[in-house]
């Protein structure tokens, strides 16, 4: 993985060193293009593109790598677009909380000179935001404990996501409790995974049956039998692995109708101690000895759709594994095993975290038996720290961005990791497990949503929260992407490519 070979970002570079600096730096022969930032006008309408740019998928338009509809999810509000909050926000600060998440539909292209840009005439761009109606589908839909809704209003705390086998976004609500009890939102109508089709406007769901929990992330695979399998994390501390197993089969001339294979399954739970993944479903909770117990358990799970909304406690009760932080989980595409980055959890001193292996039995992601292995540790050995989005290439690469938080970056145990990073691990050969750096973020921020185009000539990357430590509005911590005579940091979506040969 030395020196410049190929034009595809995924072939050969030099690793760069950490930095301090208040710049994205990748390496040598590579650029990037900003696609879009906070604040951008993305279509005729005059919406605007949100915040806290993270996620991003590429569908191409006519099989192109060169044009096409991204999907970017908006997760969460700093200073830069709220200004400074008192005991409660203004009814102008909520607005602004509520239409700067969700998500952003834009139309990229690569132009003559081989520089990335929104189409903001693009009659497919849109947003995604606090406002818009959802249909709920499955088990929780309309129970008591949703108040017997049918639909939600409105997506936000979108944090990773996933694409399906057919064609549409899943977008995952992580930490959305803050948000909704703000704008005064009922809080089971948040948390869930949610569908949108990038192509069709009219087509937005939550589905339930993928439980409610901090949703990380989605990862789609097919069980040995052809039925849909769903990993997902949990970003929380002492939180669990999960995976649905739809119950019907995958149909591959059924495009879009696939997705009623999200409604009707079962959610299981890893289980670290057993290697088995466990039911997460009302027979088994009422096995439990504390259901047995507890009269104020038994009222709270009361049918299938109470599991899926009260899911973390639930996982708890079936026999689920609390772990470090479960974010972002890829299936590799060279032999089904599983990958979950770990990122940290200072409760009992995993400090820079790791990025776990799951080797399901038989190399079926329909298993319900596993072992493990950790994969990669972070630390200075390996030279990155708080492992979060993860993203796989043809050469068998695993790109790890990490999420070393803004205020425990550059100092302490983290000084030498410096500013986050996006790193190239290689899962097999003489260089397994040893992290690459590719690029470094700007002052207080992440890197999110590394996503390649079909040919892997451009890589899409959010830069998400520079400058988030920012507490007096005239001196922001960071100016990026330093457009001329901006006086705030900007979050957004870059392209990085290489240059031609
Ligand atoms: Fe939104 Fe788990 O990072
Ligand atoms: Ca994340
Ligand atoms: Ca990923
Ligand atoms: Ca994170």
């Amino acid at each position: 993985l030395f020196g410049f070979k190929t034009n595809k970002v995924s072939g050969y570079f030099d690793p760069i060193t950490p930095s301090k600096e208040d710049k994205l730096i990748v390496p040598k022969n590579f650029k990037y293009d900003v696609v879009a930032a906070y604040g951008d006008v993305i279509n005729p309408a005059g919406e605007k593109f949100g915040s806290g740019a993270d996620y991003n998928a590429f569908f191409p338009i006519k099989d192109s790598s060169t044009r096409g509809l991204l999907v970017t999810n908006h997760e969460y509000t700093t200073i830069f677009q709220l200004g400074p909050v008192g005991d409660a926000m203004t009814a102008e600060q909520l607005h602004s909380n509520l239409y700067n998440q969700g998500m952003s539909v834009t139309e990229v292209y690569r132009d003559e000179d081989g520089t990335w840009k929104l189409d903001p005439t693009s009659a497919y761009a849109r947003r995604i935001n606090g406002y818009t109606t959802f249909q709920l589908t499955g088990p929780a839909k309309g129970i008591p404990a949703l108040k017997n809704a049918t639909t939600a209003q409105g997506t936000f705390a979108n944090c990773s996501g996933g694409v399906t086998l057919w064609n549409t976004v899943l977008s995952c609500e992580e930490n959305f409790a803050e948000t909704a009890a703000a704008s005064k939102l009922t809080d089971t109508h948040y948390g869930w995974v949610v569908e949108v089709d990038p192509f069709d406007k009219t087509y937005l769901k939550k589905h339930t049956a993928l439980g409610r929990f901090n949703h990380e992330n989605t990862a789609m695979g097919l069980a040995a039998d052809g039925r849909v399998v769903v990993y997902m994390g949990d970003d929380k501390k002492d939180a669990c692995v999960y995976k649905f197993i739809s119950k019907g089969k995958y149909n591959a001339s059924a495009g879009r109708f696939n997705s009623a294979l999200l409604e009707e399954g079962t959610l299981y739970v890893a289980n670290l101690k057993s290697g088995k993944w466990a039911p997460v479903t009302l027979d088994e909770v009422k096995k439990s000895k504390t259901y047995a117990e507890k009269s104020d358990v038994q009222k709270k799970f009361a049918s299938l759709g109470d599991v899926v909304t009260y899911c973390q406690e639930a996982a708890l009760l079936v026999g689920g594994t609390p772990t470090d932080r479960p974010e972002d989980i890829e299936i590799s595409p060279f032999d089904n095993t599983v990958f979950i980055a770990h990122t940290n959890n200072d409760n009992h001193g995993n400090i820079h975290g790791h990025i776990t292996r799951i080797f399901e039995a038989n190399n079926d992601l329909g298993a319900l038996e596993f072992d493990f292995e950790i994969f990669a540790a972070g630390g200075r050995q390996s030279g990155f720290s708080s492992p979060d989005n993860l993203a796989f290439d043809s050469n068998g690469n695993l790109w790890v961005v990490t999420d070393i938080s803004s205020s425990s970056q550059n100092k302490g145990v983290h000084k030498s990791f410096m500013n986050n990073g996006l790193f190239v691990i290689p899962t097999s050969g003489s260089a397994k497990g040893k992290a690459l750096q590719f690029a470094s973020a700007p002052t207080d921020s992440e890197l999110t949503g590394p996503f390649f185009t079909p040919d892997e000539s451009t890589l899409f990357l959010s830069v998400q929260h520079p400058g988030e430590n920012t507490s007096d509005l005239s001196k922001p911590t960071s100016l990026w992407p330093h457009r001329q005579g901006d006086k705030i940091a900007r979050c957004g979506v870059v392209a990085i490519s290489g240059f031609k040969l």
